[in-house]
């Protein structure tokens, strides 16, 4: 990539980048970049090293490096507002002094891992300012014999699987599904993903972090207490520092787990229906079996619903089979549908890419982008099959195929762990999460907006049947609909109280309390992070 390189460079591009700053999205302040890039050349070790990952709107491979992990095509065009400078660190120290100029300047600082932020706030806001894109910190470090492994925030879900494969046949991490996802925030919010009923979150598993403060200063577990260590798993990115990597403990898997995907179109919501009492309450903690609902076109050439049963069983097909032939036996699984495999290249198969390297993992670009608005909702009582048949017919009001509502089971481990032992507080009595999603190619106003105005008047109907007062939502799968904070983040208590209890419950307020006590000023924000008492 063109950056600003040698000395010489590095003292024209900060005065080309101070040339050229008014001509962006937003005014900007000249005497504000000065003071920053001054500050990083200074508190930098090696001034030439940080030029040359640094990218303001002058440098042709700017739009590169902004566009390179953002997923939700909505936050692309031109209108959306764009960083005054983005800075790739490739050691620590470069990203502390970052934090710490970023914040001497005035300017707001994002953090950025994978930019799999459904409302893109790792690389959006009103206010000048830089994105810390952590791309270039994702080291990995496997310790078998201890089952532990440091992996830095950069580093994507599927780099994580692979290097715990490689040195491993019976360990593996309870995180996503989606390979390309940053750790940085995903652990921050809690992810979860096919292992979630056996070991819990991967924020569950998490057990020391290192993490730059609002100084610039590197804390890990020990220097920066309990009470950080624990909103920092799960309360969310962007509010309490920069993490810049995570001691993680890695789990049992056996040699060979059971994978399937097994597509459904007759009798979907009697099956449906059955599944809402046995995937979180029967089943043993060792099956896994969510649900992905779509609408498709029958042989009658009429919309009809179509039902995915995509399951991971941490063991062999024909314990898989006794357990869904006892207690689900509607749903007529054969063994022809199941796959015994490696826990490592079921992930790669449980993302729906089949026949491919398990290299394929280590390909941060592997996911097809698109425009898309996504939900999520906690049910607490399984919907009848009157409702259920209300339900199809609002999925059916969209294409076929468009939308997508994804059924994640709880119960087993996540029944288990306490409400408060990390700030993500969807614990005992939640049968399944929904998750709705819809996707589209063009992205004209009025495309959009159809969409948009579809996924919120679906929501709207299914307030009668998911979990009430107050109605709770997943911090991971962000949806500013719901909440958020005003005028660059200086959000009273009261008003961040309405999104914020809708993702940590009770959690909220001794989130509140650390917040305060580790950024008063309210440096690390974005539209939905925890506000200091202080900003009220
Ligand atoms: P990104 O870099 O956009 O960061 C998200 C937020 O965290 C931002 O506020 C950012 O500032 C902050 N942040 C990032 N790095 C940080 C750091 N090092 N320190 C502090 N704050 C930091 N979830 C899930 O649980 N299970 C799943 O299977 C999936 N699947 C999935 C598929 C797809 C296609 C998408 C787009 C998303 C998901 N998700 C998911 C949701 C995902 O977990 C969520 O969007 C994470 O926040 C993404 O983390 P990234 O680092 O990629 O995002």
């Amino acid at each position: 990539m063109e950056t600003c390189g040698s000395s010489y460079l590095l003292k024209l591009c900060f005065s080309l980048a101070l040339f050229c700053m008014p001509f962006v999205t937003f005014a900007t302040d000249k005497h504000t970049h000065q003071d920053f890039f001054q500050c990083l050349s200074l508190n930098s070790a090696n001034a030439t090293s940080i030029s040359k990952v640094i990218y303001t709107p002058i440098n042709s491979t700017y739009t590169s490096a902004l566009d390179l992990s953002i997923q939700n095509l909505r936050f692309r065009t031109p209108s959306v507002p764009k960083p005054l400078v983005i800075v790739t660190p490739v050691d620590v120290s470069e990203a502390q002094a970052v934090v710490y100029c970023t914040r001497k300047s005035g300017m707001q600082l994002l953090v950025r891992s994978g930019g799999h932020d459904y409302e893109g706030q790792s690389y959006i806001s009103s206010a000048p300012f830089v994105v810390l894109d952590l791309v270039n910190l994702r080291n990995i470090t496997v310790d078998v014999e201890g089952a532990t492994a440091w992996v830095e925030s950069g580093a994507t879900l599927g780099e994580l699987y692979y290097r715990i494969g490689e040195k491993s046949k019976t360990l593996g991490f309870p995180a996503g599904v989606c390979i390309t996802i940053g750790v940085g925030g995903h652990f921050s919010g809690g992810g979860y993903g096919s292992l979630m009923r056996k070991y819990g979150l991967a924020a569950d598993n998490v057990i020391d972090a290192q993490i730059i403060d609002m100084n610039g200063k590197l804390l890990n577990r020990k220097s920066m207490g309990e009470d950080l260590f624990w909103a920092i798993r799960g309360g969310g990115g962007g509010t309490f520092g920069v993490v810049i990597s995570w001691k993680i403990k890695l789990v049992v898997v056996p040699e060979k787990v059971t994978i399937l995907a097994a597509v459904r179109r007759q009798n979907v919501t009697s099956l449906v229906h059955k599944w809402q009492y046995v995937a979180a309450q029967v089943f043993p903690k060792e099956l896994y079996m969510s649900l992905i609902l779509q609408s498709t076109v029958g042989a009658d050439g009429k919309p009809t619903m179509l039902a995915i049963f995509n399951t991971l069983y941490l063991g062999g097909v024909d314990e898989l089979l006794n357990i869904t032939g006892s207690s689900f036996p509607e749903l007529g699984l054969t063994r022809e549908e199941c796959l015994e495999t490696s826990w490592v290249n079921s992930t790669l198969n449980f993302y729906g890419i089949t026949g491919q390297p398990l290299e394929t993992l280590l390909n941060r670009t592997a996911n097809t982008r698109a425009y898309f608005k996504n939900k999520s909702d906690y049910v607490k009582e399984p919907m009848s099959e009157t409702v259920l048949e209300e339900v199809w017919k609002w999925i059916q009001k969209e294409d076929p195929g468009v939308a997508v509502m994804q059924w994640e089971p709880y119960g087993g481990s996540m029944s288990e762990i306490s409400e408060s032992a990390i700030p993500f507080p969807h614990r005992a009595g939640n049968v399944f999460k929904i998750h709705y999603m819809t996707t589209w190619t063009n992205g004209s106003a009025e495309e959009s907006n159809r969409h948009l105005s579809w996924i919120r008047s679906f929501y709207g109907f299914m307030a009668a049947h998911v979990s009430k007062s107050p109605r709770l939502a997943y911090m991971n799968y962000r949806d500013l609909d719901i909440g958020r904070n005003k005028d660059h983040g200086r959000t009273s208590y009261r008003q961040a109280s309405v999104w914020g209890t809708k993702y940590f419950n009770r959690n909220f307020d001794r989130l509140v309390k650390v917040k305060t006590a580790v950024d008063p000023d309210n440096f690390f924000r974005n539209e939905q992070s925890i506000p200091p008492f202080s900003s009220w």
